[in-house]
């Protein structure tokens, strides 16, 4: 269909079908849906028509091809015009091949292995009927307290903004989803979704335009710099008025400004939800807001398909606005070539080849390996001797709750657990187990139990964490520490005095202070996915050196939070201040600083920075500054290092944080290899917003850094002249 006949085929509409074109509903909706499913949930009470089901534009959630072919044959016999569906759904860190969690996966700094990830997601999604996938979520995130941290990667613009790319390729290929095995991405949440208040979700976000624009906009705009074909609003309010009803940041800034000429949709119910927000008195004025705003497919809620038609005829909403809605989904059915092939890529016996296959278990296994932060590993009691007896203790140790959120088609039946993982890798006589108590409670019987193998072991890795449900969406909480239970169980393996191994998975930065303490060896293993066990054993026995880097600060405690490394020096900096002056930023019970830095993590070698010199000490908006530092392997095992280069503007029009990533490379180097890293600095990298609203660079004194995290780092001196 070309698209011209796009349009002839509008004019054949009425506004009825118009109407429900931008209407998205979940399969058990859908005639032929193998499991109508339960109606729970944010689905009671949805009353939709038959009719207004015929005639609807997308599905959310169905997968599978036997199901999306099931349900798209239905659909064409009822659809007056033969317009299909298109399918959407979820596909965050994997598809049935599992990979660890956003957050995790950004602390490997591979930007390749990201890519990889999401190519295997979509592989595995494509052949099961799936068109577009909710992904990549880029929403920088600074609260450990809000769940959704774990589907970022982080604290960083720079960092999520490059993430964001390689996902899109990964997800979209290089013809915008439409080959086989690819997907369609759309990218979310716009915009600045991961600062709501508190970190309680769904919570009201205020930030500044200068904040926005310099944080936390410019990842949204690299996913769609890297070709993502669709963006979804958040549920949250940007400068006071909910995103899915607010033209500025719809129609003023993604269209006009940006240009993006792609589908918008809304999240879960947010157009309704403009009502209990307080900006729309009812379905009718909710549906005008969003669709004024540029929102062209309601997902989940009907004010559409209830209030266009008298919307239109009363005057209130041009038909061309509905119009325009419609052609832009419309295109992206002609562009995904569904009007002929409307089953397209499903294909059962594909999916039995392609899903959960050797191949795609392996890359899970490499990526959890890489995204795993060693944190702590006194006297080197890590990596474990193949002939040490271990006790594997905690309600971790054999749990299969280690994919995360957002993995709803990965099968805990078919996740390697740690204890299964190291007893392939390490024979299982070696390896003994116990929960040794639950998540929340103390048990005597599983301590007493625990404390057995114990005895047996020559080391004991405490496998502990918070259950998946406990982060991501809704999964808010005040308290980020490790469960009271299981830090008594630590401290009973502590006194043992045995060496102490702790491995956490968890979905967010938490307050291991006590974990540290009764701990020789910390590894933050995140939600792994599918084959986290088998990676984990990878690690512990050294065949994996570990080579991640956290992409999200821990905090000292909660109280801390928000606290993040690219923060600003502020007019009483604790760091220039004399011992015992009170003034200064400052708490009277903490450090200002994190527990473990955004860029921190461990190796079983050791690298040495050395020689970290400049070119130049004044560069002119032509020059190009280059900054040279060498790295020595000076361990005895080969491993990578992420060399991170930060940059700080001393003196700008507005405040200007301490430092900035601004590049990273990740190298390897065989034991006592050498080698000089060259990073370069131009006048593009030194521009930021201005209280103006314009983006450029100031005139001035920058230190430039470098190091292996945010913390330690060498530094040098230039000029920006004007000329
Ligand atoms: C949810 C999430 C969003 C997801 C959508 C569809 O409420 O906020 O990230 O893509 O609904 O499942």
């Amino acid at each position: 269909m070309q698209t011209q006949d796009v349009r002839t085929l509008i004019e054949q509409m009425s506004i009825e079908e118009k109407a429900a074109q931008l209407q998205q509903l979940a399969t058990p909706f859908f005639k032929g849906a193998s499991d109508r499913g339960a109606v729970t949930g944010p689905l009671i009470g949805m009353d939709v028509s038959d009719d207004a089901i015929a005639n609807t534009g997308s599905v959310l959630g169905a997968c599978g091809a036997a199901e999306t072919n099931r349900i798209q044959q239905k659909h064409l016999e009822e659809n007056r015009l033969g317009i299909p569906l298109l399918f959407m759904a979820d596909i965050v860190h994997g598809y049935q091949t599992i990979f660890p969690v956003p957050l995790a996966m950004g602390c490997t700094w591979d930007l390749e292995l990201a890519g990889q990830s999401a190519a295997v997601a979509a592989k595995e999604a494509s052949v099961s009927g799936v068109h577009v996938t909710f992904a990549p979520m880029v929403d920088l995130v600074r609260d450990p307290r809000w769940g959704r941290v774990m589907e970022s990667t982080g604290e960083d613009t720079y960092l999520n903004g490059v993430f964001a790319a390689a996902q899109v390729k990964g997800f979209q290929g290089d013809s915008g989803g439409t080959e086989v095995g690819k997907l369609i991405s759309c990218v979310k949440h716009f915009a600045a979704y991961g600062a709501p208040e508190g970190g309680r979700d769904y919570n009201t976000v205020d930030v500044s335009e200068l904040t926005l624009r310099e944080q936390y906009l410019p990842a949204y705009r690299a996913a769609l710099d890297a070709g993502s074909e669709m963006m979804m609003t958040a549920f949250n309010t940007v400068f006071g008025v909910p995103a899915t009803g607010n033209a500025w940041l719809m129609r003023d800034l993604l269209r006009k400004e940006w240009g993006f000429q792609g589908p918008v949709i809304s999240d879960w119910g947010a157009v309704k939800e403009l009502i209990p927000h307080g900006v729309a008195e009812d379905s009718a004025e909710a549906a005008e807001k969003s669709l004024k705003a540029g929102v062209d497919i309601e997902m989940m809620t009907t004010t559409y398909i209830e209030s266009i038609p008298e919307l239109v005829r009363n005057g209130i909403l041009e038909e061309e606005v509905i119009d325009e809605a419609v052609e832009r989904i419309l295109r992206l059915k002609q562009k995904l070539n569904l009007f002929e092939r409307p089953y397209r890529h499903a294909d059962e016996a594909l999916e039995q080849e392609v899903i959960r296959s050797q191949e795609h278990l392996e890359a899970a296994r490499k990526t959890a390996a890489d995204s795993c932060v060693l944190l702590k590993n006194e006297n080197e009691v890590l990596p474990l001797q193949k002939e040490q007896t271990v006790a594997v203790i905690g309600p971790f140790a054999d749990h299969t709750d280690i994919l995360g959120q957002w993995s709803w088609r990965g099968k805990p039946e078919e996740t390697v657990t740690l204890v299964q993982g190291l007893k392939t890798t390490a024979g299982a006589g070696n390896i003994l187990s116990a929960e040794g108590s639950r998540v929340e409670e103390t048990d005597e019987t599983l301590l007493k139990e625990a404390l057995q193998a114990a005895e047996k072991a020559d080391v004991i890795i405490a496998a502990l964490g918070e259950p998946s449900e406990w982060s991501g969406e809704a999964g808010s909480r005040t308290d980020i520490t490790i469960p009271r239970a299981q830090r008594e169980l630590l401290a009973r393996l502590r006194k043992t005095n045995k060496p102490l191994v702790s491995v956490l998975f968890n979905g967010r930065p938490l307050d291991l202070q006590e974990i540290t303490e009764h701990t020789d060896a910390l590894v933050e293993a995140w939600f792994p996915g599918s084959e986290g066990g088998s990676a984990l054993a990878d690690l512990l026995l050294g065949s994996v050196n570990p080579s991640a880097k956290l992409t999200m600060s821990f905090p000292q405690s909660v109280g801390q939070v928000p606290v993040y490394y690219n923060h600003f020096n502020t007019g009483r900096p604790k760091s220039e201040g004399r011992d015992g002056d009170r003034y200064l930023s400052k708490y009277l019970d903490s450090p200002n600083e994190p527990l473990f830095p955004f860029g921190y993590g461990m190796s079983y070698t050791t690298f040495q920075y050395s020689g970290f010199h400049l070119d130049k000490t004044e560069i002119t908006r032509k020059d190009t500054l280059n900054a040279k530092v060498t790295i020595t392997n000076t361990g005895t095992r080969d491993g990578k290092e992420v060399v991170q280069l930060y940059v700080r503007d001393h003196a700008g029009e507005a405040v200007r944080p301490l430092k900035e990533l601004k590049g990273f490379q990740k190298i390897h180097l065989a034991a006592g290899e050498s080698r000089e890293v060259a990073f370069s600095i131009k006048e593009e990298d030194l521009r930021y917003w201005h209280p103006d609203m314009t983006y450029r660079s100031d005139r001035g004194t920058f230190s430039v850094m470098a190091g292996p995290n945010s913390r330690d780092l060498e530094t040098g001196v230039f000029k920006l002249s004007d000329n």
